[in-house]
């Protein structure tokens, strides 16, 4: 890898999110979907907010992936994502329609979840019941995965089988009893036969599909969600996300063991953001944290809260490296620090005066430290036209160099705007 450009990719590869989401992943997936021949989804639900800017307008992708643009590639929907229709069809499809491109690539797995609307309202009510509340999208995923981890969960599969009707009418009546819900049955069947009618031609079994195109040495490009501080394992539980969100993932998506992947780029803007609740050891405030909101436009995606801002932190980035093994990284954002006199990056943590690195699943453990800072000097220059790194400032060059070096992993793709192509291929 250490020599291989990732404009010219081959094999198998995935993009993984490092620290709380919201890196730029559908933009990255975009800007390399021109040489897949598939681009797969394997985690997350409508909770993910993906967004790309292309020739075709600005979207913003929650199921669909962000491959979905190039039309030669085949994309697919994995048996691990939370397959929320309402915002499939409803909103994605209908803002592919209304720029004219086509879903007819598009495979969903037959043994993925459905959220459905009892999800929704679950997800809302645990949070308004909860002490020390997460601040989740709402969406459902947290619901959806937990039915699906007690077998009760319904599925694709069973929304295209002919008993659907009642297996919907069953499952309504425990969900009114349980969480004393006032759900119509005859209502949500309505809607979910609309929704299976217009499905059915992109409903498939995505396995074989993976497997075929792997034993023929086709490019398959694995679109990840969220980021690895929000794994529900290697996370600051409880404040993560419903499922594993890195190269685990893949592997219950599509029975493909991380050991096949050729590269794992990890995302991460060239500062972090976390939405939600939960520890954030480099969080901003005051003036930085306004310029930052401002230039990047930090208001997510998904649910429109404000993203908070901090600098970049090097601890969490090198333990979601190792965990997920990564072969490259990619930075994006990197336009957004333009202006700034001195920027800081995180290098190390302390508790009471004492060298900690960072504990996987542990919350508390990461409210306590204190992070320990590198100040660099920072850069004047609009950098939104430079596609060449040595093009880059001296000083953003630095910034850059800093990061490969303490996380040991060579940044191989470097963005300096929101459309396709505003990049830098190292
Ligand atoms: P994702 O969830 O990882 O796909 O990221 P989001 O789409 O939720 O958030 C990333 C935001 O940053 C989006 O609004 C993108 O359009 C924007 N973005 C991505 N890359 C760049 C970049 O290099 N520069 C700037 N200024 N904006 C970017
Ligand atoms: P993408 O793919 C940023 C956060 C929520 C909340 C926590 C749990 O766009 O990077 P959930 O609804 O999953 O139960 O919420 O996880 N969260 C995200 N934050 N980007 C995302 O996805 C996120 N998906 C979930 O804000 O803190
Ligand atoms: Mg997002």
């Amino acid at each position: 890898m250490k020599n291989t450009s990732l404009k010219s990719w081959q094999g198998i590869t995935c993009v993984i999110g490092l620290d709380w989401g919201d890196s730029g992943k559908g933009r990255l997936i975009d800007d390399l979907s021109s040489r897949a021949d598939i681009v797969a989804r394997y985690s997350g639900g409508s909770n993910t907010g993906h967004t790309v800017k292309n020739k075709y307008g600005k979207f913003a992708m929650h199921i669909m992936p962000s491959g979905i643009f190039n039309q030669k590639a085949q994309c697919l929907i994995g048996r691990g994502v939370a397959c929320d229709l309402e915002s499939l069809i409803e909103d994605e499809m209908a803002q592919l329609q209304k720029a004219a491109i086509s879903w007819k690539n598009l495979i969903i797995d037959e043994q993925a979840s459905l959220t459905m609307p009892w999800h929704k309202l679950r997800d809302g009510l645990r949070e308004e019941f909860r002490l020390k509340k997460i601040g989740t999208t709402k969406r459902g995923v947290g619901p959806t995965y937990a039915d699906r981890i007690e077998r009760v969960g319904l599925r694709i599969k069973d929304l295209m089988s002919s008993d659907f009707k009642d297996k919907l009418f069953e499952e309504v009546k425990i969900q009114n009893k349980f969480f004393n819900l006032k759900l119509n049955p005859t209502q949500i069947y309505r809607r979910y036969l609309k929704f299976s009618k217009l499905l059915k031609p992109y409903v498939g079994q995505t396995i074989p599909i993976v497997k075929n195109a792997q034993n023929m040495g086709k490019n398959i490009l694995f679109e990840g969600t969220q980021g690895s501080l929000l794994d529900v394992d290697f996370g600051t539980y409880p404040f993560v996300t419903s499922t594993n969100i890195g190269v685990i993932g893949i592997w219950r998506s599509f029975n493909l063991h991380p050991s096949e992947i050729n590269h794992v780029i990890g995302i991460s803007k060239a500062y972090s953001t976390r939405v939600g609740a939960g520890p954030q050891p480099t969080k901003l405030d005051g003036e930085k944290r306004q310029i930052i909101i401002e230039k990047g436009q930090e208001i997510g995606t998904t649910s429109g809260r404000t993203r908070d801002p901090g600098w970049l932190d090097l601890v969490i980035i090198r333990a979601a490296a190792e965990f997920n093994k990564l072969t490259a990284l990619a930075i994006t954002k990197l336009d957004v620090l333009t202006g700034f006199k001195k920027i800081k990056v995180c290098t190390s943590y302390k508790i009471n005066d004492k060298t900690v690195e960072y504990l996987s699943g542990d919350a508390q453990f990461l409210a306590k430290c204190q992070p320990v800072y590198k100040e660099v000097d920072g850069w004047r220059e609009d950098l939104s036209k430079i596609r060449q790194f040595k093009k880059l400032p001296k000083n953003a060059q630095n910034y850059i160099k800093i990061i490969e070096k303490l996380v040991d992993v060579p940044v191989k793709f470097i963005s300096v705007g929101p459309n396709r192509g505003e990049v830098i291929y190292l």
